[in-house]
């Protein structure tokens, strides 16, 4: 299978591409291909004519989001349109990546795919403009507070240290079961994140213990305490139960406590 990864180079990204690493490959960054680019996209796809366009390009900085609209528009909506136009030219599909943020988290149980988006951010509303570029043909993996190797921002995490609740997610985890729905060329909306769902503040804690820590060194902040450093606000729930994963008898991504353990060893040995 040829396989188009886009925002090669991110957090995801970078995770996809190794775990493609059987496939036919084309990884392209930022540099490469600008996905809001209509021209760029076609000519890219039209000459590497991929049978399976894997979109982790996304402008992800959610506060910057908010005053940056047409880039957010831009990079989150528009430019799936341009993806999916070319993947239909070359009779290839798309499997998008998208966010917990299209929910406004007002619900008390665990989101389901099939639970109406009303995202209260810029970023969650150009990622949900993105989703609806797709067709029924295409897949949709939504994930949540993603960490990994890769990347991260340990600052914007500590930043995010409030009341919310969700499910932490692991890139490289999250990576293999996009992997399972290209390769078993699963279409449809899909939650995908690791087991467990916590506050930031739980799972602030929990990184402390798996690193051999003391967890009372972490001391909760009110949301509304964060309000002036983070113009766009978050979803208070943004549990992503992963239904139709679940549903269609597909193996979900581990409980967070095992693949945190094995991060944080990880990062520890550099
Ligand atoms: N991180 C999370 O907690 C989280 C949670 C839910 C959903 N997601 C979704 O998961 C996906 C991957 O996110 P991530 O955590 O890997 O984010 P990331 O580390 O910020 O990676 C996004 C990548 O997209 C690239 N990019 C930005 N604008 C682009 C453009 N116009 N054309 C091509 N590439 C562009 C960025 O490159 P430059 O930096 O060079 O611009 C970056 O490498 C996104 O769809 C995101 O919405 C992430």
């Amino acid at each position: 299978m040829r396989i188009l990864i886009t925002g090669a180079t991110g957090q995801v990204g970078r995770e996809l591409v190794d775990v493609f690493s059987d496939h036919d490959v084309v990884a392209v960054d930022h540099h490469r291909l600008d996905v809001a680019d209509r021209d760029a996209v076609l000519g890219a796809v039209t000459s590497i004519r991929p049978d399976v366009i894997v979109n982790s390009a996304a402008y992800t900085a959610v506060d910057a989001c908010e005053s940056e609209t047409d880039t957010a528009w831009s990079v989150n909506a528009l430019a799936v349109r341009h993806l999916a136009e070319g993947a239909r030219r070359v009779g290839g599909w798309v499997c998008h990546l998208s966010t917990d943020y299209v929910f406004d988290g007002s619900k008390t149980e665990p989101y389901v795919e099939w639970d109406a988006p009303n995202p209260v951010s810029m970023y969650g509303r150009s990622k949900l403009g993105g989703e609806l570029e797709l067709s029924p043909a295409d897949t949709i993996v939504r994930t949540s507070w993603v960490s990994g190797y890769h990347g991260g921002n340990m600052v914007r995490t500590i930043l995010r240290l409030a009341a919310e609740h969700g499910h932490p997610t692991f890139a490289d985890d999250l990576a293999v079961i996009v992997r399972r729905l290209v390769i078993d060329r699963r279409p449809g909306l899909f939650h995908v994140t690791n087991q467990g769902a916590v506050s930031w503040y739980e799972f602030a804690r929990a990184v402390l213990t798996a690193a051999g820590l003391d967890p009372d060194r972490v001391n909760p902040v009110a949301t509304a305490d964060l309000l002036p450093v983070r113009p766009a606000p978050r979803p208070a729930n943004s549990v992503l139960d992963n239904a139709a994963l679940r549903l269609s008898g597909v193996p979900l991504a581990p409980d967070f406590h095992g693949p945190l353990e094995r991060l944080v060893a990880r990062l520890r040995d550099g």
